[in-house]
């Protein structure tokens, strides 16, 4: 075999598991075809793991991943453990150890199915999103626990480096998205990190010639997006304003469950990280009904930047061929289980 890659692969927990599992089988599926090979790398880090041993990962868990190509994550999450011991045990060291500094999450409205509204056939988004500082930060405290003047403070950290980069990343994808950049922003209420956010915008993509920054307050942003969705293309948002913007346009296109998202560390000194959007979600974890759309996605993503193109493009007319024949999951209002949805994918693919 010619070209083989090493993927880590953290099914997680929840539906995190069922997803990753179709997309190892399906991307398995594809290499055969194109004359590649993938070793995964499965690894048990999840919620169990922190119940047994009071971690989310093994010690030396980042360097174990630095050896590989990539890494496929599920979800990780479950309601008897705090959500910010598993997303911070795993998924944001991941992200920040490795400078995976831009989280691509592209959504379009898919063949077959039907929106949240009429009239958004050719709704086409890419959201750049900062993804290692911004809201999401450990500086701050809780103080004073227990006392009626109990408080706490989180600050948020922007860098001129990291702004720049981010922004950098949005304009080169805009130059081939027609050219207009829209900058998720909230200077007017948030008065020392966001205008600071839209100055280095505006100064970056000067560099840029062919592409127009149209700064939009997020509360406008929000509502915008769900009544004219389709005049936007390319967003360039904060790690918190890109992480909600995200989940509302997935949902505007149908539903969480399609969406793709890849941690990029463009100038691939690091791995990179592909996942679904959406979590573990409990309420439907052990029932097989999860939309592996968004995991196959998410897997195409991967093999796209591995350098198979023609793979990527392959897996992902095999899923929007599926969901253009009228094979869907019942967060699309279909009738077809997790399992079903797959054979019905590899099937396309064999
Ligand atoms: P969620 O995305 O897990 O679920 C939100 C809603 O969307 C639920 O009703 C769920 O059933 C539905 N949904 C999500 N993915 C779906 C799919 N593939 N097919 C069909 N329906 C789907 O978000 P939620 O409920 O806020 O979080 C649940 C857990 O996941 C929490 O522990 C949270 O911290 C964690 N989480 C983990 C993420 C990650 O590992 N990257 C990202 C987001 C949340
Ligand atoms: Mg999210």
């Amino acid at each position: 075999m010619s070209r083989s890659y090493v993927i880590d692969a953290i099914p997680g927990d929840g539906i995190g598991v069922d997803v990753t599992d179709v997309a190892m089988q399906c991307v398995d599926a594809v290499a055969g075809i194109y004359g590649f090979g993938v070793q995964w790398r499965v690894r048990d880090w999840n919620s169990d793991l922190y119940r047994k041993a009071g971690r989310m990962m093994p010690v030396d868990g980042i360097d174990q991943l630095s050896s590989g190509d990539g890494i496929y994550l599920g979800a990780v999450g479950t309601p008897d453990v705090p959500d910010d011991v598993t997303l911070w045990g795993l998924l944001i060291p991941i992200r920040r150890e490795f400078d995976q500094y831009i989280n691509l999450r592209p959504m379009r409205l898919l063949p077959g199915v039907v929106g949240a509204m009429p009239g958004i056939g050719d709704l086409d988004i890419v959201v750049v999103r900062e993804n290692v500082e911004g809201e999401y930060s450990q500086i701050g405290g809780r103080f004073g626990a227990g006392t009626d003047g109990e408080f706490a403070v989180q600050e948020s950290v922007f860098t001129r480096r990291g702004i720049a980069r981010a922004a950098r990343y949005a304009a080169t994808a805009a130059t081939e998205r027609g050219g207009r950049l829209v900058s998720a922003t909230k200077s007017n209420g948030i008065i020392h990190t966001m205008p600071f956010w839209d100055e280095v915008v505006a100064e970056t993509v000067k560099e840029f010639p062919g592409v127009v920054v149209e700064k939009v307050l997020i509360d406008a942003l929000a509502a915008r997006l769900v009544m004219k969705p389709t005049s936007i293309r390319t967003i360039v948002a904060s790690n918190l304003f890109g992480d909600i913007l995200s989940d509302l346009v997935a949902g505007v296109a149908g539903s969480i469950g399609i969406a793709p998202s890849a941690n990029l560390n463009p100038e691939r000194r690091h791995p990179s990280m592909f996942e679904p959007v959406h979590g573990s979600a409990p309420d439907i974890a052990g029932k097989g009904i999860a939309n592996p759309v968004g995991a196959l996605w998410a897997a195409a993503m991967m093999l796209d930047h591995l350098g198979e193109a023609e793979a990527a493009r392959s897996l992902t007319s095999a899923f929007e061929g599926t969901l253009a024949d009228g094979t869907a999951t019942p967060d699309l209002k279909g009738t077809a289980t997790t399992a079903e949805f797959a054979a019905a994918v590899l099937s396309r693919l064999s």
